[in-house]
């Protein structure tokens, strides 16, 4: 590997460069497992084939939390009202992801992401369609708490999407189910999360299914709770019956 970052070296004129992380991991888990023969493109194959080891999965994961827990991209990770970071869970197998805003106050101090009582309700929508938690892959945008729960700032979204793009990248989902405005103008920006639920966006070789953030039903009431409940349930319906139709062997139990 030294070989390689010499070589990079010498093409810059012998200045230090950062690498991509996206490269940087893929190094790391080359020298681990011994995989020097291999080219970045079929490494990155290998990784996302199903047979893929326990082993690599874990590796890749750790890697990303590692550069998680050491980012410093945004001053986020100052902000008084933050203790931790929040790193995505679930399976980094998974056809399936769901992309949130941000953490809150629970998801700060148990260092899991939905585990308020937004995620309460988008547990009892996974196991109202038979899926299990641990079976999908669970994230957000920003992986850190912003003060009084205020919406990301553009620029904590940009800072932080070197994490998103490292799990988007090593997961490769099949289908993204984003609660929100503001995962779905990550990938749709300038839209409206009124026009845009329900709708397919295909992106990336990704089916992008937009939906209304959990915590939008709780702030419901009457009629509009009845009417948002069925949205939800109707857009979490299609994009299972999208994952099974491109990933049919997938077990969600
Ligand atoms: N809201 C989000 O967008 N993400 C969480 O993790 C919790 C609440």
């Amino acid at each position: 590997m030294q070989n390689f970052n010499n070589i990079i070296m010498s093409v810059f004129g012998g200045r230090e460069i950062e690498l991509p992380l996206n490269i940087k991991v893929l190094m790391n888990l080359k020298k681990e497992f011994g995989l020097d023969e291999i080219s970045y493109s079929e490494l990155l194959k290998k990784v996302h084939c199903d047979e893929q080891s326990q082993e690599i999965r874990e590796f890749i994961k750790n890697e990303v939390r590692k550069i998680l827990y050491e980012c410093k991209y945004c001053p986020l990770h100052l902000a008084d009202c933050h203790t931790q970071k929040v790193p995505g869970e679930g399976s980094w197998n998974s056809p399936l992801m769901l992309i949130g805003e941000a953490p809150g106050f629970e998801e700060d101090r148990l260092g899991r992401p939905f585990v308020g009582r937004a995620g309460e309700l988008l547990t009892v929508i996974l196991n109202k369609l038979n899926i299990d938690r641990k079976k999908v892959y669970i994230t957000n945008v920003v992986k850190c708490r912003p003060p009084q729960n205020r919406t990301p700032l553009a620029s904590e979204v940009k800072a932080c999407s070197k994490i998103l793009e490292l799990e988007l990248e090593f997961i490769s989902p099949k289908v993204i189910i984003t609660l929100g405005s503001v995962p779905l103008n990550y990938f749709k920006p300038k839209s409206s999360i009124v026009q845009s639920r329900g709708q397919w966006i295909y992106e990336r070789g990704i089916w992008i299914m937009p939906t209304f953030h959990p915590a939008f039903i709780l702030r419901q009431g009457g009629e509009a709770l009845k009417r948002v409940k069925w949205q939800v349930w109707s857009d979490f319906n299609r994009a299972i019956a999208k994952v099974k139709e491109l990933k049919p062997d997938y077990d969600f139990n």
